[in-house]
């Protein structure tokens, strides 16, 4: 199974600390955003990833990263999204890296306070479709809102005025080969890009979307409130003030 964390977009949610860098970088607690889900996909036991990148700043990475050896990898695979057109877009250049393998895909603001390891073991034995992991949280219109028909999920809303549930898909998504035909079929949405939403659609319609519901907290931190979120729950979970000295 291969890896692949989205760090694309002009993150003009967060100008003017997006100005200058991209918003994968800005740090939270101690380390760069990205690092993060690095950290959960090589913590699930995927070694083989790429990162699909963008905008003025798409250098850095490679500077920040490098061959990734600091992750216990051997490498790490790159791609550039030349313009911005969502995320589904995105993850369509990774298709010659897939190379017909199932991926797991992650936001890369995305950050999580577990491991993954039993959702992606899971996903290793599903002979094929999707799987999401969704949480319940507190502002479902900000996300894609799930909709249910008894225990299966029947519909996924991108961010509706009148969220129908609770329970919100996280930018945590498995998918099988399959993936790279749906994207090549999406059309832009109002907002003119390719929605990742569409394609967990699409594999609802064929009855092929699984979920599990992450454990532990989730944060996304592409706002203002989000990025002070996040720092706020690693410094948490990872320790103390930041304070050497205390
Ligand atoms: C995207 C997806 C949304 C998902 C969210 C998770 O939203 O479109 O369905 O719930 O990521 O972080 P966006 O990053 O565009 O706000």
């Amino acid at each position: 199974m291969k890896g692949v964390i989205l760090a694309g977009g002009l993150g003009t949610r967060l100008y003017p600390l997006t100005k200058i860098t991209n918003k994968h970088l800005l740090p939270i607690f101690k380390k760069p955003m990205i690092y993060y889900p690095l950290e959960t996909l090589v913590d699930a036991g995927i070694k083989d990833i790429m990162i699909v990148t963008g905008g003025n700043h798409a250098g850095d990475f490679l500077r920040l990263l490098g061959n990734g050896h600091e992750f216990g990898l051997k490498g790490i695979n790159y791609a550039y999204q030349e313009k911005e057109g969502g995320i589904a877009q995105a993850l369509g250049l990774a298709e010659y890296f897939a190379d017909g393998e199932k991926v797991v895909v992650i936001l890369g603001d995305n950050i999580i306070e577990k491991s993954i390891k039993n959702e992606v073991k899971a996903f290793a034995g599903q002979t094929d479709g999707a799987r999401v992991l969704i949480k319940d949280v507190s502002n479902p219109e900000r996300f894609g809102v799930v909709e249910f028909d008894g225990d299966r999920i029947k519909n996924i809303a991108e961010k509706p005025k009148d969220p129908k549930t609770n329970f919100v898909v996280t930018g945590i998504y498995m998918y099988d080969k399959d993936i790279f035909a749906i994207i090549k079929g999406l059309k832009p949405s109002g907002r003119g890009e390719l929605e990742i939403t569409d394609v967990n659609n699409d594999y609802i319609r064929r009855g092929k979307l699984s979920y599990s519901r992450l454990d532990g907290w989730w944060t996304d931190a592409g706002t203002f409130g989000s990025l002070l979120r996040a720092n706020n729950l690693i410094a948490q979970r990872d320790g103390g003030s930041g304070d050497d000295e205390s």
